[in-house]
């Protein structure tokens, strides 16, 4: 027989390069071009530090959208406590990397002058759903949100912008600012992603010791524990459950837990209060000096 020749097998991939981009005016000027070449696009804006949830975002972002652009932006408005604004963590780097290994087509850097040329005087008509929970306990901080999201929107217009579900209220008070400023964007809210033990991802998790971080996932294993409370008891007494149950772990300390409607987050006093049908348990819980926040929905 024969013996068959192999012919060289020579696979050509065309690895797509992401653009660093720290002016408003250049980014304006891609996106532009890109819009006028009939491509649709998504923008993930973040406030870098880079964990599995941002690229979940962006890994949707990619399978809906033709263009990917990401900010990397701490933006100092959302911040009504100074020494969390100097504490949060930075990564711009390894930022980069993670960017570029996702397949992101822009990542937006700028600087604080970039953004604040001059002071961002806008006060937002956030309404309801930014007066609870972390509207009461940050003041100031949704309309900062609002601000840069504002912002954000105007400079790229995307078709479509992903937010995480861990900052729930967050994702409410956006669509609000959204239908305030006229911006026709699908704001799309994507699921929670958890470390392997059930706590929420987030940046500010680098910041727990070894200790805080063993008994942190303890907030999420209470939550689903509730689930089953919720079944035969009233919102009032899962609230308390919930919080009890968290305090009584030495090194945490519970904010707040309130259950609300997932549409208005306003707080509900019975199951069938929430309009939508769907209420969401959220708490924000001190592990140390770290605050953390996590959610769960309840389908009464
Ligand atoms: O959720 C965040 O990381 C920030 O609040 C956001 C939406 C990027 C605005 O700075």
């Amino acid at each position: 027989m024969r013996a068959m020749r192999l012919r060289p097998l020579y696979v050509t991939t065309s690895i797509p390069i992401m653009e660093v981009i720290s002016t408003v005016a250049e980014l304006r000027k891609v996106v532009d071009a890109k819009r006028a070449e009939g491509l649709s696009i998504g923008l993930v804006p973040t406030m870098g530090a880079l964990h599995a949830g941002h690229l979940s975002l962006i890994e949707r972002a990619r399978a809906e959208c033709d263009v990917v652009v990401v900010s990397v932006f701490v933006n100092p408005t959302q911040f009504n406590n100074p020494d969390d604004l100097l504490t949060y963590p930075r990564t711009v780097e390894a930022d980069c990397q993670a960017l570029s290994a996702a397949g992101v087509d822009y990542a937006f850097i700028p600087s604080v002058e970039e953004i604040y040329p001059e002071p961002d005087t806008r006060r937002f008509d956030l309404g309801p759903v930014a007066e609870v929970m972390e509207g009461a306990m940050r003041p100031g901080h949704f309309n900062g949100v609002a601000q840069i999201v504002s912002k954000l929107f105007s400079f790229v217009s995307p078709d479509r912008a992903y937010f995480g579900e861990k900052d729930y209220q967050q994702i409410a008070v956006i669509r609000r600012m959204a239908e305030l400023e006229g911006f026709d964007i699908d704001i799309i809210a994507c699921p929670i992603i958890r470390e392997p033990d059930g706590l929420a991802m987030s940046s500010r998790n680098v910041r727990l010791t070894p200790e805080q971080r063993a008994i942190a996932p303890s907030i999420r294993r209470v939550l689903v524990q509730s689930l089953e409370q919720a079944r035969s008891r009233t919102v009032a007494e899962v609230e308390q459950f919930v919080t009890d149950a968290i305090n009584a772990i030495p090194g945490l300390d519970v904010e707040y837990f309130t259950i609300v409607d997932s549409l208005t987050m306003q707080p509900v006093s019975d199951w069938s209060d929430a309009a939508s049908g769907i209420a969401v348990g959220c708490a924000t819980v001190y592990c140390g000096p770290v605050r953390l926040i996590d959610n769960i929905t309840y389908r009464p």
